[in-house]
């Protein structure tokens, strides 16, 4: 560090110095009510000045004709009829025969703002305490604030703008309110500012029921709106209710009022309740939801018997065809369909009769499939273990051959048995 440097900082220093106490010593502070008239100071008292400048918050002031402003000769600004827009930082410039000076005066007005004061919960972290916390800014002088619950005595007051009230959670119940209360000289008799919180215990909402098919993924969802504070929600597991964690087997998702919970890859040990739990300091409330999963196999069985059945619908239609075709002749000989009817009507009942028959006599007699995807017939025609499953097979079974993609493929292992 040269010299120079070592200058430099000290002169810094000492007109940082010298600003700071010329400030200090020249700043006064005026308090006035609206409506008031001030009178703002700018040269020493019982001289009169060359000029005088003024300037409110950095801007010059001017005096146009009709203003509530007007500049004395000794250089003093006059306000008359004060209204809170009339609060800030006022600077003056005092030129004398032989030195100037500055004033520097910040007016206050006493005023109370247009609105309520504002009412909420400090997140507070032991849950066994809630804390009120009021607040009310802006007002000139500090107003009053109080605390009143319903059924209890009004708790604190204080000459504050901001007031906090602890309670313990043993205190608090289900619906209770509590207001706060400003009190100040500028508000009008009989106009009231206050605000009020009321507590609530959570309620979590959603559908109580589930059902999924092995191998996909489930959400399941629940919504909390009620809650007052706001409730800490998570879902859980089993009559235990262990809590669960995000991971590769579950998504958790929403921060409110909805909150996700996604099953992935679901299989038969997912089956059962769940519980989503909301809690704050007033208590705990869950929702439960349960969940059936069924073999995502038992689905596609419907499907198949459909596929199966119209495979041999299709297969007696071409022997039909086939038999009109080839006894084309003696219809349009014989002129009749009694012909037909004599030699191919066997075939065709025939085909038929084997058709349910089959059906019928077989699927009650094959044993119950494995958890293996089809490769064999055996397990094409399991037995349907649902309501839903014999609802489907009857659907598919008056269905017309054509059928998706996805079944025309299944339909292969068929015709190949
Ligand atoms: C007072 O005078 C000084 C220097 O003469 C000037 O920088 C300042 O802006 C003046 N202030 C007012 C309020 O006129
Ligand atoms: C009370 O509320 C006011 C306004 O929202 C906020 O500025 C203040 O920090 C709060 N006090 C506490 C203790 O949280
Ligand atoms: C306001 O609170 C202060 C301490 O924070 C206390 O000394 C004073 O007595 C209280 N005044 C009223 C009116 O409650
Ligand atoms: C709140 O609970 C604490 C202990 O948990 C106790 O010391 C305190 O007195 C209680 N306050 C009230 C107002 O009941
Ligand atoms: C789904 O779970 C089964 C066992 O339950 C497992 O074999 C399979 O790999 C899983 N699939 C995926 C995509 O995680």
């Amino acid at each position: 560090m040269n010299a120079a440097t070592v200058v430099a900082l000290l002169h810094l220093c000492f007109t940082a110095r010298a600003a700071l106490s010329r400030e200090d010593s020249s700043q006064t502070t005026l308090r006035a009510k609206p409506g008031d008239t001030v009178h703002l100071q700018c040269c020493p008292p019982g001289v009169t000045p060359l000029s005088s400048t003024w300037t409110k918050n950095g801007a010059e002031i001017t005096f146009p004709g009709l203003s509530r402003l007007s500049l004395f000769a000794e250089g003093t600004l006059e306000i008359s009829q004060v209204t809170p827009e009339d609060a800030g930082i006022y600077l003056c410039n005092c030129t004398l025969p032989r030195e100037s000076s500055q004033a520097q005066v910040l007016l206050q007005v006493e005023s109370v703002p247009a609105t309520h004061p504002d009412c909420s919960l400090v997140p507070f972290s032991d849950p066994a305490q809630a804390v009120f916390n009021c607040s009310w800014f802006g007002a000139l002088p500090l107003p009053t604030l109080s605390w009143s619950r319903t059924g209890s005595a009004q708790v604190t007051a204080n000459v504050t703008d901001s007031l906090l009230l602890t309670l313990n959670a043993s205190q608090l119940s289900d619906g209770e309110t509590a207001t706060c209360t400003a009190r100040h000289d500028l508000i009008q008799p009989g106009e009231r500012r206050s605000c009020s919180l009321t507590l609530r215990l959570p309620y979590p909402q959603g559908e109580p029921l589930a059902a999924t098919l092995e191998g996909l993924s489930i959400s399941l969802t629940c919504i909390e709106t009620a809650s007052f504070p706001a409730a800490d929600t998570t879902w859980r597991r089993g009559l235990q209710q262990e809590l669960i964690r995000p991971g590769s087997k579950y998504v958790l998702s929403g921060t409110g009022p909805g909150f996700q919970l996604t099953i992935l890859n679901v299989s038969k040990e997912d089956e059962g309740v769940y519980f989503c739990r909301s809690e704050n300091l007033l208590g705990v409330r869950e929702l439960e939801v349960s969940l059936t999963v069924k073999a995502a196999n038992s689905a596609y069985t419907g499907a198949i018997i459909g596929v199966f059945v119209a495979v041999l619908i299709l297969g007696s239609v071409g022997i039909v065809a086939k038999m009109v075709y080839f006894n084309r002749h003696r219809i349009c000989l014989d002129g009749g369909f009694t012909q037909m009817e004599e030699n191919g009507g066997d075939v065709l009942s025939l085909v038929e009769s084997d058709d349910e028959q089959f059906f019928q006599d077989a699927v009650p007699q094959l044993p119950p499939m494995s958890s293996d995807r089809l490769t064999t017939l055996v397990q094409i025609h399991r037995i349907p273990s649902t309501d839903q499953d014999d609802v489907e097979k009857n659907d598919a079974t008056t269905q017309p051959p054509e059928d998706t993609q996805e079944d025309t493929e299944e339909a292969e292992d068929l015709v190949v048995f």
